[in-house]
């Protein structure tokens, strides 16, 4: 490739001191699952307190400036790391960096976690539906990881959708994975179930999640009936798009939307960064 087609790699700096309110995080593991996803884990400091499900903001100094995205903590609120569960954008001002970590690297965070995908924020019930598609899955890996979900409702249903197999992947080892857990295992054996989909590759399951809940095949697939106010609880996470699809069809099953300080029925949270 001639010498002028080749970007030059932006200059990626820790501010020092490290601003009051961040945290200078080191990465201690990568896994790339596809050309457009991984996910990355850090180490936690001992006083960061969040409630699983919710989000942070993470960034870097790229070219002496600060930039800042959003992102939910895919890892439970036990854990002693921080995980996250990325898309790479090729030109995305954050990912495209982002994406080029290595273990030894360090991201910025800033301390405060908030968010409303939390159980605080859903009234008890029999079921809760966790809708995802694409990275949206990040805070149901947090939140199937942690036993109050499984205290909170009798069955937990992860339905995650994205275009192709491939995307699939993270879901499956975080399923895996916790139906394993020496804690966790037993709850998440029992109670959990995984509903992967995809919609643009040959795949058991296919079809838009929207779409398999109003022709109601999401439903008998699993032999339990569609959303019902009494019963269901339902978060929600993926594109601006899916949220408000998502969100409509909650409304027209009788379910009233919750937040923090007036938990209800259905919650939702956009989890996407491009
Ligand atoms: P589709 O392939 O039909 O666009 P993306 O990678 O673009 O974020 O999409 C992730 C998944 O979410 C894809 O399976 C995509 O389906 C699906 N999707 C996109 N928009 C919506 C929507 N409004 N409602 C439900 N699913 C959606």
């Amino acid at each position: 490739m001639p010498e002028d087609r080749i970007a030059a790699a932006p200059e990626v700096r820790i501010p020092d001191p490290v601003p009051a309110g961040i945290y200078a995080l080191e990465v201690l593991k990568v896994t790339h699952y596809t050309d457009r996803l991984f996910a990355f884990r850090t180490e936690r400091p001992a006083e960061f307190r969040f409630r699983s499900g919710e989000f942070v903001m993470i960034g870097l100094e790229i070219e002496g400036k600060p930039l800042y995205r959003a992102y939910s903590i895919a890892s439970p609120s036990w854990d002693e790391e921080i995980e996250f569960f990325s898309i790479k954008v090729e030109d995305g001002p954050l990912t495209s960096v982002l994406q080029h970590l290595k273990p030894g690297d360090r991201v910025l965070m800033r301390k405060k976690a908030t968010g409303t995908l939390v159980n605080d924020a859903l009234l008890p019930g029999k079921r809760l539906w966790m809708l995802s598609t694409g990275t949206g899955i990040a805070p149901f890996a947090s939140l199937i990881r942690d036993p109050e979900t499984y205290e909170k409702f009798e069955q937990v249903i992860l339905t995650h959708s994205c275009r192709e197999v491939a995307e699939l992947a993270y879901g499956h080892e975080i399923v895996a994975e916790t139906k394993a857990n020496e804690l966790l295992g037993e709850m998440a054996t029992a109670q959990l179930v995984h509903v992967p989909a995809t919609t643009r590759e040959a795949y058991p399951t296919m079809g838009r999640i929207t779409t398999r809940i109003e022709d109601g095949s999401l439903f008998a697939a699993l032999g339990v009936p569609p959303f019902d106010p009494a019963h269901d609880r339902v978060m929600i996470c993926g594109s601006m798009e899916m949220l408000r699809d998502c969100k409509a069809l909650c409304e027209k099953a009788g379910l009233t939307e919750g937040a923090n300080n007036r938990p209800a029925e259905f919650v939702v949270e956009r989890a996407f960064v491009d």
